[in-house]
């Protein structure tokens, strides 16, 4: 809770305006948004813009109504054949209510169910403008944005940080149509022909005789399909490190992992390679901690996002390309560029900025924005274009195809959330749910009724070749096939399925490695059958001999030898997660521990003391209320470790449920402040007085010094020890 007097508002308020005790009577339109929520910008289905406020799609006037605007006196008691009769059919209210409520789902997505997003804005810093005539990435160009962020394999409803992939995908409404990027957290892919799309993802589901286990990658047929189709060994790698618990959305990385071509004005083609890199750096979650945090916040990452925007922490990103040149044979450095299972590393192609997103606003409805927001990788723009990796070859039929389904008919990109920000002449009409109003009679082409509309865009350049305007259409850049026979089969070059598997993992630092080590022991430790635990250590044997030996051991089984020769490559410590960085902490939330005692100024200069510094303090008392005249978010019933990113204690002899906190606090390597005054705790929760990361002193000190911990995010000497 947070008064509303109190200059340091904590994010996460219900409404636009606290309610009150009793029911309200009195007559008044509905609240406005909270000031950090925004619906999606206002254009028609054919992509006008409007002069319609954002809101104006929203509920209107003060009275209750039908569908039909019909004003209603009740909606709390069904039409009866008297007080105590049965309900008359003719209840034409009761019908439209619930009918409606029946039909309130549709259905979630195949893969990436569960997610969160934001509205944004990304402006180009013209880095790019060498290489591609897309507009948005000219020198200053400002394109508004949507983002999704997403898990890949538990339903909707599944909790935010179990161990998976993470979906990064952005729709960028550019003044030449919608270019969406739909791209993950890990720059690799478990498969390398969209064919096997249905056999991973089979996989990964919960086992379709129980429908158990949710979420989860740590089963038999995740293990059983991963350790036979070895291509996935890579992916698999990336899943076992803290890639995969990401401590926020804001600090995560994004990768398109295909290759894709850029063309530029002359023509020219180059081959490229997408990347998000987040301001606030990239951060995981401890295992133990994800797994907690299941259970005591299903929501912490839509949460996280939501409540930074609402904060005013807002999350930016770097845009990057890496840049190959667009060769015969699509190799850079003996890298096959068409295989997504291959990373190329930064230190032989280093990561080009060329602009940066930042997301401002939050949804105002769940519904409207994040579930019905359409992404397709064959959303493109002139000047970007795709190349024949066969994954995203695949793709590119997939995404049309599940959004029939999923939003229920061929018209998606009328809803608002998918509107392009430029005008629309297609000559696709009717469907289910049309909302454009087309006019003339003759939407084919040629025609000559409707006067020949609409014409085929001009390309760039095509003046030169007699045209008399330039409209920038997309152009389909004539690529040069080498003379081949239609087969199923892939390049001789897709066959190695180790070797970035081991450079991932000897690219990290001990402590990253550990969890790796660690991931694999669990995740193996829940598959029933030995023989598929035994396969899978076959792999990991072929990749690291030191990885495989802990993990056998773990599991009571022998180490067995390796069966291929696999090259090693220099390691890339642009991999790593733990970079000795310091990092910004705006949205990071500490926790103040006090009780009835506590001086209160030093409460209140400690909250303002990391507010000023971007934190969000959230004070743990032993009951809710005030403490001094200072609010309390949290009491110590519902205080937990997870939510924190740091703590610090003020209070003496705190209870037991504090004295956890504390403890969970410390296992996950998080900064921890003690006051003098309540130093003698630490002997309580076996604290060592010199423990890394544990600083004491007076409530300035241990602020301070809380705040130049922050930073690094998590104080790893604890584990190494
Ligand atoms: C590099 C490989 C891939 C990446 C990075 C990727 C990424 C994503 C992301 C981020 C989403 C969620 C989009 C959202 O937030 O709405 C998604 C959804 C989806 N993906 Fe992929 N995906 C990949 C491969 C594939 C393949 C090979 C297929 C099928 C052949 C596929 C089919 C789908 C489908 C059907 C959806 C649900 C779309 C919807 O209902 O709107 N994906 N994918």
């Amino acid at each position: 809770m947070t008064a509303d007097s109190d200059p340091i508002q904590v994010p996460g308020a219900p409404a636009s305006e606290p309610p009150a005790v009793d029911e309200p009577t009195r007559p008044r339109g509905p609240l406005p948004p909270k000031p950090d929520q925004s619906g999606p910008d206002t254009y028609t289905p054919t992509g006008a813009v409007t002069a319609t406020p954002r809101d104006a799609v929203a509920q209107q006037g003060e009275r209750l109504t039908t569908a039909q605007g019909l004003p209603l006196r009740d909606t709390d008691h069904s039409l009866k054949a008297g007080r105590r009769g049965p309900v008359l059919l003719q209840d034409h209210h009761l019908r439209e209510k619930i009918t409606h409520f029946d039909h309130e789902r549709i259905p979630e997505r195949v893969v990436h169910a569960r997610g969160a997003a934001a509205h944004g804005t990304f402006v180009a810093n013209g880095e790019a403008a060498a290489y591609t005539r897309a507009a948005f990435l000219k020198p200053g160009a400002v394109t508004e944005t949507f983002v999704r962020f997403s898990t890949v394999l538990g339903s909707r409803g599944s909790a935010d940080t179990v161990r998976d992939t993470r979906g990064f995908a952005t729709k960028f409404y550019t003044s030449e149509g919608v270019y969406d990027l739909v791209g993950n957290n890990i720059p690799v892919f478990f498969i390398q022909d969209a064919i096997k799309f249905p056999d991973i993802i089979h996989a990964g589901k919960p086992h379709p005789d129980r429908e158990i286990p949710q979420a989860q990658s740590a089963h038999d047929t995740f293990w059983d399909f991963v350790s036979l189709h070895t291509e996935a060994q890579h992916h698999t790698m990336w899943n076992m490190s803290d890639r995969a618990l990401p401590r926020s959305y804001r600090m995560m990385q994004g990768f398109g992992i295909h290759t894709f071509r850029l063309i530029n004005e002359e023509g020219v083609t180059t081959l490229v390679k997408f990347h998000w890199r987040p301001r606030l750096g990239t951060h995981g979650l401890t295992w133990e901690e994800a797994q907690l945090i299941a259970g005591k916040d299903p929501d912490f990452h839509r949460r996280d996002l939501a409540d930074a925007i609402e904060a005013g922490a807002f999350p930016e990103w770097d845009f990057g390309i890496q840049v190959f040149p667009d060769t015969e044979d699509q190799l850079f450095h003996g890298i096959d560029l068409l295989d997504p299972t291959k990373i190329v590393p930064e230190e032989l192609a280093p990561v080009k900025v060329v602009g940066t997103m930042t997301l401002d606003r939050n949804p105002s409805n769940y519904f409207a924005e994040t579930e019905q927001v359409a992404f397709h990788p064959g959303h493109l723009v002139p000047g970007i274009d795709v190349t024949s990796d066969p994954l995203l070859q695949g793709r590119l039929f997939s995404y049309l195809d599940t959004q029939i389904t999923r939003l229920g008919g061929p018209n998606f990109a009328q809803l608002p959330i998918n509107r392009p920000h430029a005008e629309i002449n297609d000559m696709l009409r009717d469907g289910m749910h049309q909302t454009a109003v087309h006019s003339g009679v003759a939407p084919y082409h040629p025609n000559s009724l409707d006067g020949g509309c609409p014409f085929p865009a001009m390309v760039t350049g095509g003046a030169e070749r007699g045209a008399t305007h330039d409209d920038g259409a997309f152009v389909d850049v004539p690529q040069h096939l080498a003379e081949d026979v239609v087969t199923r089969e892939q390049p001789a070059s897709f066959d190695d399925h180790f070797s970035q598997a081991r450079l991932f993992y000897r690219s990290l630092t001990p402590v990253e490695q550990l969890h790796v080590k660690q991931a694999y022991a669990f995740e193996l430790g829940k598959v029933y059958e030995q023989a598929i635990t035994e396969r899978q250590l076959r792999c990991l044997a072929n990749i690291d001999a030191e990885l495989c030996g802990f993990v056998a051991e773990q599991l009571g089984l022998p180490a067995p030898a390796p069966t291929e020769q696999v090259p090693d490559s220099e390691p890339s410590p642009a991999l790593r997660m733990v970079t000795g960085d310091r990092w910004p902490v705006s949205g990071r939330q500490v926790g103040i521990v006090v009780d009835d005692e506590t001086d209160a100024a030093a409460v209140a200069s400690a909250r303002e003391t990391l507010h000023a510094a971007g934190v969000t303090p959230l004070v743990v008392a032993p009951h809710g209320g005030t403490i001094g005249g200072v609010p309390v978010q949290r009491s110590f019933h519902t205080a937990t470790s997870v939510e924190l990113d740091a703590v610090i204690v003020l209070a003496p002899a705190v209870d037991p449920r504090v004295l956890e906190l504390l403890r969970e606090a410390f296992r996950h390597d998080k900064a921890i402040g003690v006051a003098t005054e309540a130093q003698a705790l630490l002997a309580d929760v076996a604290i060592p007085p010199t423990a890394p990361g544990l600083v004491t002193g007076d409530t300035a000190a241990v602020v301070g010094g809380v705040l130049d911990l922050l930073p690094s995010h998590r104080v790893w000497e604890r584990e190494l020890v």
